[in-house]
C-alpha cells in the first residue's frame, strides 16, 4: 500500500485545476449498459472508483475501452452475464446503480450488498423498494440478491433523499414500459448530468434536479457522448485547503454555482473569495468559526463536511458541526483529536470544535476517501513530517492529488 510523507507547515500558491466528478462519471459508466451502442465519455478523473466500475462491466462482458487520459469508450453491445462480480462491488458503493442498469437491459441482475466508504450504515432499501414498485420480483439467498422482471412505469415516493437511489430509478424507469413518476428526489447535479445524458440517447426524463421527476419509459436507447461536470467535491475541498493553509490558490475548471451553501459558510468565516465563471480564487484571510449543517443539495455537501471540520480547527471561536446524513461520518474526528485539535462529540451526529489550535504531525490511516483528504489537509496545516497511510482510500476519488498539490507548493510524496 502506497503512503504520503508530508512536511506540512507551509503557505501554498498557485493554480490547481478540478478534474471531471467521479460520482457523476461513475453513474454514467453504469447507465452505459442501458444501451448496446458505444458511449464515449470525456473528462473522466483517473481515479481507482473508476477502476473498479470499469472491471465490473468488463466482467459483464462489456468493452471497456480507454483509448487516452480523460476518455472512455463503453460498448455493451452484448451482456454476458448480469451477475455483478462480488468482490469488486464490495470495494464500491456506485456498483449499486449498475444493478438498475442491468436489470432494465437484462430483465435480471444478481448482486452483493454493496460496499464503499465506511461511514455508517449503507442500506439499500430504497432500491429494492422502488424495483419492486417497478414490477420486480427479489430473492436473497446466499448472501446475494437476485431480481428479476419486466419493469412496468409507477409511482414511486423515496421515503429517504437517495442520491443513488434516485440515479437508480431514473435508470431502471427509462426502459421501463409506460410512465414513472419519482417523488422526494435527490437533486444533486450529477443527477440533472445524468438525466440531460439520458436524455440525449433517446430517454424522455422530465424534472431532474428537482425533487420531482416523471419518465415516459422507451424501448431503447442509442449510444452517445458525455461530458463529465467538475467535482464540486474536489473544487470545494481545495478551497477548504487554502483557507485552512492561508493560502492563494486559484481553482480552475469548475462550476462554482454547484457549491453555493459553501461559500456561504467560507465567507462567514471571513474567508474571501473571487468568484469567476469557471473558476475561484482563494484569499488569505482570518478565520472566525461558523455552523455547519450537512444537508441534501443545495445545502452543505456531507463529503465536505470533513474539510471543514478541520478548517474550524484553525478559526477563532467554537463551531458546531452537525452531520445529518450518515451516523458514522464523524468519528474520523478522533484521530484529528490526536492531533491535537479540541473536538468535543455531542452524539453520532454533532461535535464542536474549538478554535484556533496548532495541529501535531502525525503519521495515520486514512480511513475513507473523504476522512483521508481532511487528514491531507490537517497534516499539511500541522508544522513537520507526516505519514499518511493507505492512500488507496484518497485515490479512490482524487487523482494524483500528490503530483497535483506539490505543483501548488506541498511538500508531498508518494512511497
Ligand atoms: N439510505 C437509506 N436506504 C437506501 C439508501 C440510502 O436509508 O437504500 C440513506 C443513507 O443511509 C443515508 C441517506 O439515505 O443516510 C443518503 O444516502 P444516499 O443514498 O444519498 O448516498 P449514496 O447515494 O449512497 C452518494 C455519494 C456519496 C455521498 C452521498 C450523499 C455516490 C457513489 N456516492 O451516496 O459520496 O456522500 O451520495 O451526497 O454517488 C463519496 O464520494 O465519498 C461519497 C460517499
Amino acid at each position: 500500500m502506497d503512503k504520503f510523507v508530508i512536511n506540512g507547515g507551509n503557505k501554498l500558491k498557485g493554480k490547481i485545476e478540478v478534474r471531471g466528478a467521479k460520482n457523476a462519471a461513475l453513474k454514467i459508466f453504469a447507465a452505459s449498459v442501458l444501451t448496446s451502442g458505444t458511449v464515449r465519455i470525456k473528462n473522466v478523473p483517473e481515479v481507482e472508483d473508476i477502476v473498479r466500475i470499469s472491471e465490473l462491466l468488463k466482467n459483464l462482458g462489456v468493452e471497456v475501452l480507454h483509448p487516452k487520459h480523460g476518455e472512455y469508450r463503453i460498448t455493451a453491445a452484448k451482456i454476458k452475464t448480469s451477475a455483478i462480480n462480488p468482490k469488486i462491488a464490495k470495494k464500491l458503493r456506485a456498483s449499486i446503480v449498475l444493478t438498475a442498469s442491468l436489470l432494465a437491459r437484462a430483465g435480471n441482475v444478481k448482486f452483493p450488498h454493496p460496499g464503499g466508504c465506511v461511514i455508517g450504515e449503507r442500506p439499500i432499501d430504497i432500491f429494492l423498494d422502488g424495483y419492486k414498485t417497478l414490477g420486480a420480483k427479489i430473492n436473497y439467498r446466499n448472501g446475494l440478491y437476485e431480481i428479476k422482471g419486466k419493469l412496468i412505469g409507477a409511482k414511486f415516493t423515496f421515503n429517504n433523499v437517495s442520491v443513488t437511489g434516485t440515479e437508480a430509478m431514473i435508470m431502471a424507469a427509462s426502459l421501463a414500459k409506460g410512465k414513472t413518476i419519482l417523488k422526494n428526489c435527490a437533486c444533486e447535479p450529477e443527477i440533472e448530468s445524468l438525466a440531460n445524458f439520458l436524455n440525449s440517447c433517446g430517454a424522455k426524463i422530465q424534472g431532474a434536479g428537482t425533487p420531482f421527476i416523471a419518465i415516459e419509459g422507451v424501448k431503447s436507447l442509442i449510444g452517445g457522448e458525455y461530458q463529465t461536470i467538475p467535482d464540486r467535491i474536489e473544487a470545494g475541498t481545495f478551497a477548504i485547503l487554502a483557507a485552512a493553509t492561508k493560502s492563494n490558490i486559484l481553482i480552475k475548471n469548475c462550476e462554482p454555482e454547484h457549491l453555493d451553501s459553501l461559500w456561504n459558510v467560507l465567507r462567514k468565516a471571513g474567508v474571501r473569495l473571487n468568484i469567476g465563471k469557471n473558476q475561484v480564487e482563494v484569499i488569505p484571510s482570518g478565520l472566525k468559526t461558523v455552523n455547519v449543517k450537512t444537508h441534501e443539495y443545495p445545502g452543505f455537501p456531507t463529503d465536505l463536511q470533513s474539510p471543514v471540520c478541520v478548517l474550524l480547527t484553525q478559526a477563532e471561536g467554537q463551531g458546531l458541526v452537525h452531520e445529518t446524513i450518515y451516523e458514522g461520518r464523524l468519528l474520523w474526528t478522533e484521530e484529528l483529536k490526536r492531533m491535537g485539535a479540541n473536538v468535543l462529540m455531542h452524539d453520532p451526529h454533532r461535535i464542536s470544535i474549538q478554535g484556533p489550535t496548532k495541529l501535531r504531525s502525525r503519521n495515520i490511516e486514512s480511513p475513507d476517501l473523504r476522512a483521508g483528504m481532511a487528514y491531507l489537509i490537517a497534516v499539511l496545516c500541522a508544522k513537520g513530517k507526516s505519514v499518511i497511510n493507505n492512500v488507496y482510500q484518497i485515490d479512490r476519488g482524487y487523482e494524483k492529488i500528490e503530483e497535483r498539490l506539490r505543483k501548488i507548493g506541498a511538500d508531498i510524496k508518494r512511497i
